[in-house]
């Protein structure tokens, strides 16, 4: 075989996949404008902050800029009524505005894009969207947070098993629970606030990469477009996505934490636990058994947290081996972060709305709390500070005491005293006092521990941080 008819054959197999031909190919991988319209708000925003500075700066006339923007003022009605056609041959967002810009206004149109290029018009769009994406996220962890600490004041002194290797540990209090949830969202809430203090930088007029040699006023458009200040180098500019990393960095470990939290509340709802009721309205029936009621919402907030984690991974492997400065990779930064920020939203309202309405069986947590000896370390503490027994050895004799209680199929507390002091001559009557799961729960005083009055100073302190941060 010749190379020729080899070509040949390859190039027929390469045609009849493709009928329209490598043109169409090209605006089929290069077109971005089905996902990234959804900037539009902010490219015109971008673009009147742009052109009201060009005129400032006199590079552009006052009535050029008049007509730019009464253009793209009737571009962002047409788009918001529906009534805009999008086009593909146009490639973008960026391209469409402009288009439709030229169609309304004529030339003037054509000036807009002086001393600026899609590479910092696009950083720009995307940043003010994550930005706005970022803001309403500490929103919704707010509100998660403040129906959290509501199911934590209602049960300071509900008792619950606390588990360690989902095995009985000892005896916490559920809204001690409640709170570790409150601490996990609250340094959510944190790093959400961090990735927006440093995404506080604008973009707009780091051109293609280089700067301009137009005299525009870089802190003016900051100002304009709600930035504290303009970017200081315009090839970092250009080349940087952070902002959408760390937005989804700090989403993916917030995910992280609602997965936990829903797959804490698909377990108490077991009819095995029965520690809370899912409210009809986070749940569904089976359609084959008729006993079910499944905890759909909180499975669906689990598996949320697998498309927000890859799609961090998607971006930070889009990133990883770009030159500087701008690339046409990054192109594809936005459908993940868009995914993500949906994704999380979702969870955020779904898991508030669960934490808000599921009923909590008290009766069946303190019967929970109670079984696997879950005060043996109480006995333990106890023989160390009434007998000045060392704890290694309390440790010892405490086992033996679970032993015999395994032995007699009871409940440590329900040994004998006789029995007890077989195992150590010193115990008395006094013991008791600490093996109910109420008292043990209740003597963990220390700072941070499981005691209802320090559970109540753990509440305090969120309401008055989130009153003080706002
Ligand atoms: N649609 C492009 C993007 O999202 C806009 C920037 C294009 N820049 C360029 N030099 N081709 O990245």
């Amino acid at each position: 075989m010749s190379d020729d008819i080899d070509n040949k054959s390859s190039n027929q197999m390469w045609g009849g996949r493709f009928a329209s031909g490598p043109a169409a190919i090209m605006e089929e991988i290069n077109a971005s404008i089905d996902y990234d319209r959804r900037l539009f708000a902010q490219d015109i925003e971008g673009s009147i902050a742009h052109a009201t500075m060009l005129a400032d700066c006199h590079i552009i006339s006052a009535s050029d800029r008049d007509k730019i923007i009464h253009g793209l003022n009737t571009i962002r009605s047409e788009i918001e009524a529906g009534g805009f056609s999008f086009s593909r041959k146009l490639e973008d967002i960026h391209m469409n505005v402009e288009a439709r810009l030229a169609d309304l206004i004529g030339a003037a149109a054509g000036r807009l894009h002086t001393a600026r290029s899609r590479n910092d018009q696009v950083a720009l769009d995307f940043r003010m969207w994550v930005r706005a994406e970022a803001a309403k996220t500490v929103a919704a962890l707010k509100g998660l947070i403040a129906a959290l600490l509501v199911r934590a004041e209602e049960h300071a002194k509900t008792v619950m098993p606390g588990f360690t290797h989902l095995q009985t540990a000892q005896p916490v209090t559920f809204g001690h629970h409640c709170m570790a949830y409150v601490e996990m969202f609250g340094r959510d809430l944190s790093r959400m606030r961090d990735c927006l203090a440093r995404m506080d930088e604008c973009p707009l007029g780091a051109a293609a990469l280089a700067g301009t040699g137009f005299a525009i006023d870089r802190h003016q458009t900051a100002t304009a477009l709600g930035f504290s200040t303009p970017t200081r180098n315009s090839i970092d500019t250009v080349s940087d996505r952070d902002f959408a990393l760390e937005f989804m960095a700090a989403a993916a470990i917030c995910a992280t934490h609602l997965s936990r939290l829903a797959e804490e509340i698909v377990i108490w709802s077991t009819p095995q636990f029965g520690f809370v009721r899912l409210s009809d309205a986070f749940s569904t029936g089976s359609s084959i058994m008729p006993q079910k009621k499944n905890p759909d919402a909180a499975e669906l907030v689990r598996a949320k947290t697998g498309r927000i984690n890859g799609n961090l991974i998607a971006l930070l492997t889009v990133m990883k081996g770009l030159p500087l400065a701008y690339s046409k990779d990054m192109q594809e930064d936005k459908e993940a972060v868009f995914d993500a920020a949906e994704s999380l939203e979702l969870a955020l309202a779904a898991m508030t709305g669960m934490i808000s309405d599921l009923v909590v069986d008290e009766k069946a947590m303190k019967k929970a709390a109670g079984s696997g000896f879950s005060t043996a370390t109480d006995l333990a503490d106890w023989l160390v500070r009434e007998l000045g027994v060392p704890f290694r050895e309390a440790h010892h004799i405490t086992g033996r005491a679970v032993a015999l209680a395994e032995e007699k199929r009871t409940a440590l507390e329900r040994l004998d005293l006789a029995d007890l002091q077989s195992i150590h001559g010193g115990i008395t009557e006094a013991v008791f006092d600490v093996l109910t799961v109420a008292k043990s729960a209740a003597s963990r005083k220390s700072f941070g521990g499981t005691a209802p009055q320090e559970v109540r100073r753990q509440i305090r302190y969120w309401k008055k941080k989130l009153e003080k941060d706002g």
